[in-house]
């Protein structure tokens, strides 16, 4: 029975049910289990953990590649199973939890964290729980839909268990590039020198007796969330269109632009959607997730090659490209993320970074992960992997929130993720900044004018003449900088305290 998928003949007597399999989890442990945005997560085992958990409580630290799909970060955190939880996550009732201060939650650049587990700067993987297609016949784990961290957990653990998904694609083995950096002090250059680089292996290689358990599952990847294309996303993908063309009429760029890299979510879909429409052509992808914008570019004969960490698809997508995977599949890699998002070879591919704030400040400092200054929303992810390594660094997001009432434009960020230093271009719906060789002081006065919305233009407008006024390199008046964050904690809206401000004066 399932020759095909478990090839090592010797290892078939170790399949079992998903309950038995989660019984090798125990209380305290730490599990490092598959799954990158909502892909190729391991599927029955923590399920059947989270079942478990209900009647005999227990608690793991949770490491993952990122995001999991299938509800499964909602099933756990519900069941009280999480105590620490790294290096992301985009699921509402975790997110619940984490800014409850019940799950201690870690944000972590995605390339960092099997560097901290290799080196036993954070404690080790007791166990890890790994989503494949196949197990070869010496014994190497072949993933699905993603890689992540999973190589490493596989290889760093001292257990395995494997869940082979029957619905995944066979076709998936070959995708896959696995390449795990040397130990320090001898490491070597990463050799990837294009995205096409190959430079590793097609499948995890592991000791097969560290195969604790195989779990046969038939469960699909969830669909991605992501909205289509609307005005604004459309307007910001024409900002960036309008600017590349120009970088082109400078000599600074050719219409084959650079590689690629884009963020998550639908923002970044959606601006990666609008190169069908420009003369851009022979593009190439260096990225971490490869959304439905990807396969849309190479049905569109815009794209040659994408490289990436996961796939994650739409349900439509997901239902057109999965069968179809032979004739995309000479087009494609699936990396371990610290590979996809790692800073030497970021920089050595001059990659052009397409990441998404929630707000940014009249300096060019990017807010990504905390609404309100205070309350996580999914985590840095492989944004700053990627911005301070890019060959150009921009940053998008819609000019407003909620309806209006939130500036995405503020005087300044209630939190930091990226600073001004790895922000080059940052774009709104109304326009795009270019902040390249301007100084603090300058690029106040392009990020108003460009990029706040005409609600919020005159208010920062305002602000910025009185900062200059009090001087500085990077002027601030200081009392006032993260009023506008109290204002809608206090009252719903930035704009409440602008009217009353203007009524005051
Ligand atoms: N204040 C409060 N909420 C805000 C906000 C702000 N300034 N800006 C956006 N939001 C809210 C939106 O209203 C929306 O809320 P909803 O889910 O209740 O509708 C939510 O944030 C998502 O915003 P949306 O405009 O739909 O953008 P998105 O889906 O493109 O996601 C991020 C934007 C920033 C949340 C997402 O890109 C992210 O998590 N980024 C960090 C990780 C990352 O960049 N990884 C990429 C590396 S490859």
């Amino acid at each position: 029975m399932y020759e095909d998928r478990v090839r090592r003949a010797d290892l078939r007597d170790r399949i079992v049910s998903a309950e038995e399999a989660a019984r090798l989890i125990r209380d305290g442990m730490t599990v490092g289990m598959s799954g990158f945005t909502r892909a190729g997560e391991a599927k029955a085992v923590p399920m059947a953990l989270a079942e478990r958990a209900r009647r005999d409580p227990l608690k793991i630290t949770l490491i993952t590649g990122a995001s999991l799909g299938n509800d499964l970060d909602k099933t756990l955190a519900e069941a009280q199973v999480l105590s620490r939880r790294m290096p992301f996550q985009v699921d509402p009732a975790l997110r619940r939890a984490i800014n409850a201060g019940e799950v201690m939650f870690i944000d972590q650049h995605l390339s960092e964290t099997v560097e901290l587990l290799r080196s036993r700067q954070i404690g080790p993987v007791d166990i890890a729980v790994i989503e494949a297609v196949a197990i070869t016949e010496q014994g190497g784990i072949v993933p699905t839909t993603s890689v992540g961290n999973s190589a490493s957990f596989a290889i760093l653990a001292k257990k395995v268990i494997v869940e082979i998904n029957l619905s995944q694609q066979a076709e998936l083995e070959g995708l896959h590039d696995i390449y795990i950096p040397t130990y320090r002090p001898m490491r070597m250059p990463i050799p990837v020198v294009e995205p096409e680089s190959r430079i590793g292996l097609p499948f995890i290689p592991i000791d097969p007796d560290k195969i604790a358990a195989i779990v046969i599952t038939t469960k699909l990847d969830s669909s991605s969330t992501v909205l289509p294309p609307d005005d604004e996303t459309r307007s910001i993908a024409g900002h960036l269109t309008e600017f590349f063309l120009h970088e082109v009429k400078q000599g600074r760029l050719t219409n084959t632009l650079q590689p690629l890299q884009a963020g998550i979510g639908t923002i970044a879909n959606a601006v990666l959607h609008g190169f069908i429409d420009t003369p851009f052509h022979n593009l190439k992808m260096y990225s971490e997730v490869l959304q439905d914008s990807t396969f849309d570019l190479f049905d569109a004969g815009k794209l040659d090659f994408a490289s990436g960490s996961s796939i994650t698809l739409s349900k439509t997508k997901y239902e057109a490209v999965l069968p179809d995977l032979p004739r995309y599949k000479q087009r494609l890699i699936l990396r371990p993320q610290e590979i996809s998002n790692h800073p030497e070879v970021v920089r050595r591919l001059g990659l052009i970074g397409i990441n998404t704030a929630l707000e940014f400040d009249i300096y060019g400092n990017i807010n990504s992960t905390h609404v309100g200054g205070t309350h996580m929303m999914n985590g840095i992810g492989g944004s700053g992997d990627f911005a301070r390594n890019a060959y150009m660094s921009i940053f998008v997001t819609k000019a407003t929130a909620k309806g209006g009432d939130v500036s995405s434009v503020v005087p300044m960020v209630s939190h930091v993720d990226h600073t001004e230093h790895d922000v080059d271009i940052v774009v709104t719906e109304c326009g795009l900044a270019d902040l390249r060789g301007l100084a603090p002081r300058e690029r106040a006065t392009v990020i108003v004018a460009n990029c706040a919305h005409p609600d919020y233009r005159a208010a920062l407008t305002d602000y910025v003449r009185r900062a200059q006024s009090r001087g500085g390199h990077t002027p601030h008046v200081i009392e006032e900088a993260l009023s506008w964050h109290a204002r809608l904690r206090e009252s719903g809206s930035m704009k409440a305290g602008q009217a009353a401000r203007a009524l005051a004066s």
